[in-house]
């Protein structure tokens, strides 16, 4: 059975987001958290526990995220995360960022086998919390992987997510499916795919490409068109009859719900831009669309700047 899983998307997919996004689409079994770093401090931010409190994430499906290059660290947010009632911490070794990547974490970790190899020794032996691993191919090449994966084999992980890209490419170029299928090859762990699904079309054309994986995680994608998982799940390319309705109902849910929780009109106008930048993608003139977003500088602006374009919106579908 197909399942799909939001994958993380820091700034986006908070649980504000995903309350939204679970009310009024659906077609998401599983939602990863953005993910938790330490910064050598031995706290959680604020920020990070009113995400992932139960409380705020009622009815909804949540594994929390960590990103590190040290056992201790782990194994503290591995206990902070349990205290939450959570049963597995996913390890990120994907994040391509240099301020990261730098440091030796998230896919600039990739290539130090030993190292990782270490934690999880540590982790398996010190904590009973499931691990599952969301990674790149590699950060320099595509063959890093490879190296690692023998190792992986040897934990009982509950499965790799890999993200079909190298670190140095940040996200640009395409993904590299002959890589993917590499590693499939190379392990014998769960896999899940990610990378590029933005359509029914292109999860199709995954989905024939790796006939054996059945869990496939979404990340831009799902944030640019919020019908795609549930259109995926019930095989279909059609959006609802209303589709602007649904639409207008998740933007005014996160829009109000960031209104309270952010302080004054200028971090509310950014974040809403932020969102813009994908959601205007399924609009029929993205362009024209932002535009309009990144023009208005006012509350009242704004107001007027969706109400026009999804006026113009229900006009043309
Ligand atoms: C703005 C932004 C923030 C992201 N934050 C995270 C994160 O916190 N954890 C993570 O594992 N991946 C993060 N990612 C990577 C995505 O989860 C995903 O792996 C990547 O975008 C490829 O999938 P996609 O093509 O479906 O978007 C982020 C990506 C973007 C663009």
């Amino acid at each position: 059975m197909t399942k799909l899983y939001s994958s993380p998307l820091q700034g986006f997919t908070d649980f504000r987001f995903r309350n939204a996004f679970n009310t009024y689409f659906g077609g998401i079994d599983t939602f990863y958290s953005p993910y938790i770093r330490l910064n050598g401090k031995r706290t959680i931010k604020a920020s990070y526990e009113r995400d992932l409190l139960p409380e705020n994430n009622a009815g909804i499906e949540v594994i929390p995220q960590i990103i590190t290059n040290d056992a201790d660290e782990f194994l503290f947010v591995s206990k902070y995360v349990q205290s939450l009632g959570y049963k597995e911490l996913n390890w990120n070794l994907g994040c391509p960022y240099p301020m990261v990547t730098k440091c030796g974490m998230g896919s600039g970790l990739i290539n130090d086998s030993e190292k990782i190899k270490q934690i999880l020794d540590r982790v398996h032996s010190e904590s009973d919390i499931s691990v599952s691993m969301k990674m790149r191919l590699g950060y320099e090449n595509s063959e890093e992987i490879l190296n690692v994966l023998p190792i992986l084999d040897t934990f009982p992980l509950k499965n790799i997510a890999i993200h079909a890209r190298i670190g140095k490419q940040l996200y640009k170029g395409g993904v590299n499916l002959d890589g993917f299928q590499k590693c499939i090859d190379a392990s014998n762990h769960n896999l899940y795919y990610n990378g590029d699904i933005t359509t029914v079309k292109s999860f199709k054309e995954m989905q024939l490409r790796f006939p054996s994986i059945d869990h496939w995680m979404i990340g831009r994608g799902l944030i640019s068109d919020p019908f795609l998982p549930n259109m995926i799940k019930t095989n279909t390319t059609a959006y609802p009859e209303n589709k602007v309705k649904i639409f207008k109902e998740f933007h005014d849910t996160l829009y109000n719900g960031y209104s309270e929780s952010l302080s004054g009109a200028s971090h509310l106008l950014l974040k809403m831009y932020h969102l813009w930048e994908y959601f205007s993608v399924i609009f029929s003139n993205p362009k024209k669309a932002l535009k309009k977003i990144k023009k208005a500088k006012s509350i009242r602006a704004y107001d007027s700047a969706v109400a026009e374009i999804l006026k113009t919106e229900r006009l043309l579908t």
